[in-house]
């Protein structure tokens, strides 16, 4: 939702003529964003904060189910809408459970009828919000339903355990030994980055490398909310101390006592707030809106920018002793241009997951996509990559290697600077047979290298060869860790 309590509606849809009614019949009630084809729509999701999608069944580029089955992995939270003229309830039911589409609505559309679905949906996402978020408050003030706190903190750490951070760099290597240093005290921890390098993922490695794993890890964004409400957020309120403020609620920093509370985009926050911040950094006590009572919270605060706060400081436009205070440790995440040899293991790492995620078996990657990859400059950084590979998983078919024909066209069109001693070559129509034998055994081995991280026996063990004769085609084929392989 945006902060002034408009929902977001995206409208995907071929033809310009449905796209502009259904635009008229809606942006009274919301704010509307339009997409003509499934690719267009994808962008926008991953650019803007939609609370709904509604799309028509019949495109160019896919179907809307398809889009949906794409979407509902990539953004779960989206409430998805199928216009169609299906009328077969056998595929209704199929597409449903495919694309867990919430609802349908059959063409020719009555915007009465549009209108009220739109409105039960976002009514119904939102109660089902604020029961997790009072859920949430329950568990914390309940010291039995704490327990089960526990369970959820071994859930959430075997979740962590699949979203763990890859790296293979040293720039990469230094960061995480100075964030192992910080998870091992309780001081503050800044954590800056450009945007999609990893900061939130951090935040939450030093959280579960801590002492305080067992407690909480919660997570503010301080960017989008006016002060009233992140007060709330963070602090809590009591009953009556705003107008809608109908019961006492806890904030995040005595919900996650014990815990840390991680404030992301911190640079936002507003000039009086980052005096509530540093008081409660300075004096660890919480006063919720409307109480005179103050609590004390145990809780370590990691924030993140993508903005360098140094900066900020020096134009006067973020307190420099707040700064200073949130600095006990600042980790500073390299972008993902700068640490080139990350690009593999993450390419391989995100593949891996999204194929998994889409039940599908990727043979690997071939080195002409690495080498585009390393050639790209990322301004989106893992984030992008990410993307980008499960768009190539999305598109390549179950068992297949990972190549330049399912890149995005924009990367496929990178060309390595120096050729590439036609290492690929069995991807290549000409070459003889034992060109192409010798290049697709250099792509494998290479592969399984890659896989296991250089180590020789488990890639020996997965190649069925003796180390000596893995030695052998190393030297070779001249493979090195360095190199795009
Ligand atoms: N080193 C890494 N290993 C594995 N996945 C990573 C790594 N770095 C980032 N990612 C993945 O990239 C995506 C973006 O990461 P994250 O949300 O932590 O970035 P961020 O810096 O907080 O971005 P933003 O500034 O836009 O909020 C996530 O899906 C995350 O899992
Ligand atoms: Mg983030």
């Amino acid at each position: 939702m945006q902060s002034d309590g408009f929902w977001t509606v995206l409208v995907v849809d071929d033809e310009a003529q449905v796209r502009a009614s259904l635009t008229r019949c809606l942006e009274e009630d919301y704010r509307v964003l339009t997409a003509a084809s499934a690719r267009e729509a994808l962008e926008i999701l991953n650019r803007e904060e939609v609370d709904l999608v509604l799309c028509d069944q019949r495109m160019p580029d896919m179907t809307g189910v398809e889009f949906f089955r794409e979407a509902r992995v990539s953004h779960p939270e989206v409430i998805r809408v199928l216009i169609t003229g299906y009328t077969d309830p056998d595929d209704i039911i199929r597409s449903i459970n495919e694309a867990a589409i919430y609802q349908f609505v059959s063409k020719p559309w009555q915007p009465d009828h549009l209108l009220l679905l739109i409105k039960r949906a976002l009514e119904s996402r939102e109660l089902a919000r604020r029961h997790r978020y009072l859920s949430r408050e329950l568990k914390f003030s309940d010291d039995v339903l704490r327990r089960q706190n526990d369970h959820m903190v071994k859930l959430l750490q075997d979740t962590y355990e699949f979203d763990k951070l890859v790296f293979a760099s040293d720039k990469m290597v230094e960061v995480c030994n100075l964030a192992r240093q910080a998870a091992a005290t309780d001081l503050p921890v800044l954590i800056q980055g450009e945007t999609g390098t990893g900061k939130e993922l951090m935040a939450r490695a030093v959280h579960f490398f801590s002492a305080r794993k067992a407690f909480p890890f919660l997570a503010q964004n301080c960017g989008a909310l006016p002060d009233e409400l992140l007060h709330s957020e963070l602090f809590g309120h009591k009953r009556g101390a705003f107008t809608g403020a109908i019961s006492d609620r806890l904030g995040l920093f005595p919900a996650a006592d014990g815990g840390t509370v991680f404030l992301d985009e911190i640079s936002e926050v507003s000039p009086s707030f980052q005096v509530s911040l540093l008081r409660f950094l300075q004096e660890g006590e919480v006063k919720p809106l409307g109480s005179d009572q103050t609590r004390h919270c145990n809780v370590r605060i990691i924030a993140a920018s993508n903005r360098p706060l140094k900066e900020l400081v020096e134009q006067k436009k973020f307190r420099q002793d707040l700064y200073y205070r949130l600095r006990g440790f600042e980790l500073n995440i390299p972008p993902l241009r700068e640490r080139v040899e990350d690009i593999p293991v993450l390419a391989e790492h995100a593949a891996k997951k999204y194929a998994k995620s889409i039940n599908r078996n990727i043979a690997g990657i071939s080195n002409e996509v690495l080498q585009r990859l390393k050639l790209y400059p990322f301004p989106g950084n893992v984030r992008e990559l990410e993307n980008e590979m499960r768009r190539m998983v999305a598109v390549a078919e179950d068992g297949e290697i990972l190549s330049v024909k399912h890149m995005s066209p924009e990367l496929a069109k990178l060309l390595p600077a120096k050729p590439d001693n036609g290492r690929a070559a069995f991807l290549l129509e000409k070459g003889t047979l034992k060109e192409k034998v010798e290049a697709l055994e250099m792509h494998l081995v290479s592969q399984s290298l890659l896989k296991h991280k250089w180590n020789y026996s488990r890639a020996a063990r997965e190649l069925g060869i003796s180390r000596v004769g893995l030695a052998n085609k190393i030297k070779r084929y001249k493979l090195d860790k360095s190199g795009a392989q």
